[in-house]
């Protein structure tokens, strides 16, 4: 049965799964997939290498689904950033209907060019004041309320998600919202959507699909993990990332903890991106630093999206019945 929820309206999409932007991973071909399963699959602007080539990618995922799809803009600090305005230009003159932003307060300028397009931004955040501030300020059409399970960057707040979204519920009034982080399968999907979200966006869990562009042997050292295998990594320069735990997230972790701490050109060698791309291209688990969250220790297998989405999506509707069971009307006595 279909869904109907804020996400699913607002979309036009058929289940309110969203695939959230995924460096390296949110190519045409796993955004399209997610989107021809009835989901919202999104490609990351900054993993094509400039504005142009973001340009081909847009295109090419459009001669693989007729089905909406979005695009990801992350703001993370950076030494040297990349040409945003650019990047934020070819979308819009694509003809891109929904973005999904991330990061810091550079975003700002972008996210407004967007709206006097007409474009759908639904703006990612791990605490409610950024939640709140994205709204008020920013004008977003919705948040993405990214707990501390998730991959990438949980912020520094440390709050689990369970927390974060009854805290939306209680906050956000009519601003709708998804869950984000820690979320793999339709019982987490329907637990959120008791919270009040309209739908979630899962990043782990596409990692490790048919359709996903990564080495098969990260797909099954994913399906090997536990829930405990992921570290965080640049703690003290407060920009904290959650990554999948080997020998050079260790490492860094060790260097960060070490008497006296240290700096990021201590590190730079470890945690390039360059690095984290290896794994996902030559299969190698340590060969860099890659992005995982602990929703890893859920996952036992590689579905294809549609296969997924198809999960998901009965599991959620078995929960969201048999939740009625347990409510007995009143015996009459
Ligand atoms: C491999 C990988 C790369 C990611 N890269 C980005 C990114 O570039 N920008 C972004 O906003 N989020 C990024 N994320 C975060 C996801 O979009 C999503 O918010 C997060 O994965 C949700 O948590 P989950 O992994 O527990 O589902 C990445 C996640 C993964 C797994």
């Amino acid at each position: 049965m279909p869904f109907d929820t804020k996400l699913t309206r607002d979309l036009g999409i058929r289940i309110p799964v969203v695939q959230g932007g995924m460096m390296w991973l949110g190519l045409p071909s796993l955004a399209a997939a997610v989107s021809n399963a009835g989901g919202l699959g999104i490609l990351t602007g900054l993993t094509q290498p400039t504005p142009e080539h973001l340009k081909e990618a847009i295109r090419e995922t459009r001669k693989l689904t007729d089905k909406p799809f979005a695009v990801n803009l992350t703001f993370l600090p950076s030494i040297n950033p990349p040409p945003y305005m650019e990047y934020t230009k070819v979308i819009i003159s694509e003809g891109i209907k929904v973005v999904e932003t991330a990061g810091s307060a550079a975003a700002a300028p972008c996210i407004a060019e967007f709206k006097k397009a007409g474009i759908y931004v639904i703006h990612k955040c791990t605490s409610i004041r950024h939640a709140k501030a994205a709204i008020n300020k920013m004008k977003v059409d919705m948040v993405s309320i990214d707990g501390m399970e998730c991959a990438g960057h949980p912020g520094e707040d440390d709050i689990p998600g369970l927390v974060l979204l009854a805290r939306a519920a209680q906050e956000l009034g009519d601003i709708p919202y998804i869950a984000s982080g820690g979320i793999a399968n339709g019982q987490q999907l329907a637990a959120a959507l008791a919270l009040g979200a309209q739908g979630v966006n899962c990043g782990t869990r596409f990692e490790c699909t048919v359709e996903s562009p990564m080495h098969q042997n990260i797909k099954d050292a994913m399906v090997r993990a536990s829930e405990q295998e992921t570290a965080l990594i640049f703690r003290t320069m407060h920009n904290t990332a959650r990554v999948y735990k080997n020998k050079v997230a260790e490492e860094v972790v060790a260097m960060e903890r070490r008497p006296g701490g240290c700096e990021f050109k201590d590190i730079q060698h470890l945690v390039s991106g360059a690095r984290g791309r290896k794994v996902f291209e030559n299969g190698d688990v340590d060969a860099g630093i890659w992005t995982c969250g602990m929703c890893v220790g859920l996952i036992k297998d590689i579905p294809t999206c549609k296969e997924l989405l198809e999960t998901m999506e009965r599991e959620a509707e078995e929960v969201i019945a048999s939740l009625s069971r347990l409510v007995k009307p009143k015996a009459k006595l």
